[in-house]
Parts: C-alpha cells; structure tokens; sequence
C-alpha cells in the first residue's frame, strides 16, 4: 500500500517544516522500517535515532501521529486503524452532528493516501530533524542517584542475596529503557523546568524498593521536595498512556508518595497536609468543606498566619459573588464513600510494596500487618460486608420460618435426604 509521511523536519534554533514523502509499504512494515526505506532510496539527510530494532535500546523514541511512541514498536497498520479510531470518536463527540447523507464517492484513484505524521519528542530542544538533545533527560536521571547505595552496609564477599519476592518488586520498574516517551509527553516537565520527570521518579521508586539499598529515607526526602519531586506531577495519565514497557511512572509515583504520607504528620508541609487533609475531610463529610479545607491546608490550621491572610481576599471574593458556603451538609452516601476510602486504604497497606522492609524501616509507627489478617471477613467493604451480614441474616430467619413450619429441615424439605 502506498502511504504518505508527514516529517516535521528542523535544524537546530531553525523554525520546523513539513516534508512529505510518499512510499510504497507493507503494512506490517515499522515507521522505523519506513523511515529507514526513506533515508536509504529517497532522502539521505533525514535525521533519526535507531539501534536495536526491537524495542530494547529506547533509541527511536519519536512523536508518531501525536504521541510518543518507539518507532521500531508501531506498525503502519496499526498506526492507520488508529487514526481511524481517533477521528470516528471526534465526528461523534463533534456536536451538532447530523445523520450521514449519501454522498457520491470519489473515484478509487482520487481517494487520498493515508497519512502517519512524524514529529520529534517534546520537551527537549531539536538538534536535527527528529533528533532531540537529551541532556536534561540524563541530568534529571542523574540527579535521583539512580544506583543502589551501599555505603552504610557492609558489602558481602561475593554479592548481595535477594529473594525471589524481593526480585519481584523490581519487575515493572525495571523494564525502564529510558526511552524518553513518558518526560517528551509529561504535562509537569512542559510547565516546570524544576519537575525531575517520570522516567526519574520512576527509577527513585526503584530504588527506594529494592532491599539492597540503605538511602531509603534520603531518597524519600529528596523526592518529597516542593514541585521538584512527587508534588510536581499533575497525574495527567500521560506517562502511563505512552509508556512502550508498561512501567507505569504516575503509579510508581503514586506509590512513593504513599511511602512519604506514611512517614509525614499534617504539618509537615502544604503538599502533605493537601492530601491527608482532603483524604480526612471526604472521610467525614462525603466530599470537601472547603472552608475548613482552606483553613487547614493553607492556613496550617491557623499556625500559618500568612497562609490564613492569603486567603482572605479569595474568601471576599466568594462572599461578593455568593458563593461562599455558609453551612457545610455532609454528601448523602457518605458512610459508603468513607467505606470505599478505608477499603483502598486497607488494600494499599496490605499491597506487596508497602509490605516490603522498606516500610518495616520506616521510623513512623505503621504496623506491616500479615496480609491474610487484612482480608475483612465478608467481602471486600465495610459496606459489603455489612450487606452480606444482612442477606446471611435474612436467610437464617428465612430457613428457621421453613423448619417451624414445615417441621422438616430444609433438605429433607426439599427431599434430598
Ligand atoms: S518509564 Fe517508560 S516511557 Fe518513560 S523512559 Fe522508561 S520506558 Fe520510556
Ligand atoms: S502523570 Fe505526572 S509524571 Fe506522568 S506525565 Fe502526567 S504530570 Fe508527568
Ligand atoms: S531501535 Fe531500539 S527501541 Fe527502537
């Protein structure tokens, strides 16, 4: 089939330009496989990373039809039917849309070739093409001291012994190829030249796991500072969406930040008290008095004068516009959302991460309870079981009625015996 590539072509501090070649592909064929046939018989000064040819390296990271993707992993069939998905979804979402009208169809010969867009990653500089520099990439990897630290324990003579579940916890994290897709994508990288980037939290996570380490605490704290660490990420999703090894860099941060709430009090800074305190206020109300969420998150609970006076002009403002609220009513259904909250709670607890040494070495009083002795008796909610409890209920009594009225008991009732 023939299909026609859209490359944004650069040079360095160059403005971009489009280039479009037109090959003859199978659709099988890689966008690494095309790019190479278009360097090789159209046009030797394209410019693209590529070693291993088989999702190893993390070299041929590239934007493919808008988002980050190795180009040695996607395929030009694939590449179409989802375009093709994308743009069915957007005509439906589109409104105003009215139902289909016959329209005569364009001879074969006129149809338009399809089309698959190349760009180069962003949030790294051009240098050529689609090559980007990535030394802020490296730099921010560089920064999470992305090794095991050994330097309070004693090195054992030939090596340091894991056990298969230990080994296990590294599985996910450690299928990082450094590839650059999930930082080119991230929201926090684009906003904040501080934010360290997915591909870093996600290998701190790494280490912070890994029971050969001893820096858990430190790497924690580090990770735990302002808008640099954890607190920067804005969970847009996107690092989870493009990842081509399933690393999952936003639940690895997510479970680093578990790590850290475990470990801080409500005071200990803005970002903490804004989770626990939200976490707490839903707990008691269903969703958020936000009075009390402002007083307690900015303010400190009133140790923060600043913080309250900061707040003073939004307050006014809300009054003006009538929409500050004057009383709080707890959300109808709030026993259940507490319920689902504790039951996430219990689950996290008991995930195999938090059952790990590094929460035994926690200084915090957490308690790593056996996981059987987490499991509630009924079901999986406070909720659930409280409703088991009452169907049990409602079928005892339901048997007694049989067994007083029949005077037979329920299988001889039902003569299986
Ligand atoms: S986390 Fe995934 S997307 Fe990010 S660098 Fe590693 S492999 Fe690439
Ligand atoms: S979820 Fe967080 S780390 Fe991942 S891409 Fe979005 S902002 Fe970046
Ligand atoms: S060339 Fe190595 S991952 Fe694509």
């Amino acid at each position: 089939m023939q299909v026609l590539f859209k490359v944004i072509r650069q040079n360095s501090n160059k403005s971009p330009w489009v280039q479009t070649y037109t090959i003859d592909v199978n659709p099988s064929s890689t966008i690494l496989d095309c790019l190479n046939r278009i360097k090789w018989e159209q046009d030797g000064s394209l410019a693209f990373r590529k070693n291993c040819r088989n999702t190893i390296c993390g070299s041929c990271s590239m934007r493919i039809n808008g988002r980050s993707a190795l180009a040695c992993k996607e395929n030009v069939a694939q590449e179409l039917a989802r375009l093709a998905a994308i743009t069915e979804q957007r005509a439906e979402q589109t409104p105003g849309n009215f139902p289909a009208v016959e329209v005569p169809q364009p001879e074969p010969q006129s149809l338009p070739l399809p089309e698959i867009t190349v760009a180069p990653m962003g949030n790294m500089p051009v240098l050529k093409d689609l090559v980007v520099d990535m030394a802020k990439f490296w730099g921010n990897l560089q920064a999470v001291e992305p090794y095991i630290s050994t330097a309070a324990r004693a090195i054992p003579e030939r090596e340091f012994l894991q056990t298969p579940v230990e080994r296990a916890k590294l599985d996910q994290t450690g299928n990082c190829i450094l590839c650059g897709a999930c930082y080119s994508e991230c929201n926090a990288v684009e906003v904040s030249s501080e934010f360290v980037g997915p591909h870093a939290l996600a290998k701190a996570y790494r280490t912070v796991v890994d029971s050969r380490d001893d820096a858990t605490e430190s790497r924690l704290e580090k990770s735990n500072q302002g808008i640099a660490g954890v607190w920067g990420c804005t969970r847009c999703f996107n690092c989870n969406t493009v990842c081509p090894m399933e690393v999952a860099p936003l639940d690895q941060i997510n479970r680093m930040k578990g790590e850290i709430l475990e470990r801080q009090t409500e005071t200990a800074s803005r970002s903490v008290r804004h989770r626990k305190v939200m976490i707490d206020l839903v707990k008691q109300g269903g969703w958020i008095d936000e009075r009390r969420f402002g007083l307690r998150v900015v303010g400190n609970n009133f140790r923060d004068l600043r913080g309250v006076l900061s707040l003073i002009p939004l307050g006014l403002r809300m009054l003006q516009r009538g929409k500050f609220p004057e009383t709080f009513e707890p959300s109808p259904g709030t026993q259940e959302v507490r319920s689902l909250i504790e039951s996430v709670q219990l689950l996290e607890s008991a995930s195999p991460s938090s059952m790990t040494e590094t929460v035994s070495k926690s200084p915090t009083s957490f308690k790593a309870e056996p996981y059987d002795q987490l499991q509630p008796k009924f079901g999986w909610t406070p909720y659930a079981e409280l409703t088991n409890g009452r169907f049990a209920m409602i079928g005892f009594v339901a048997l007694l009625i049989q067994e007083l009225l029949t005077r037979q008991d329920f299988f001889t009732w039902l003569g299986l015996w």
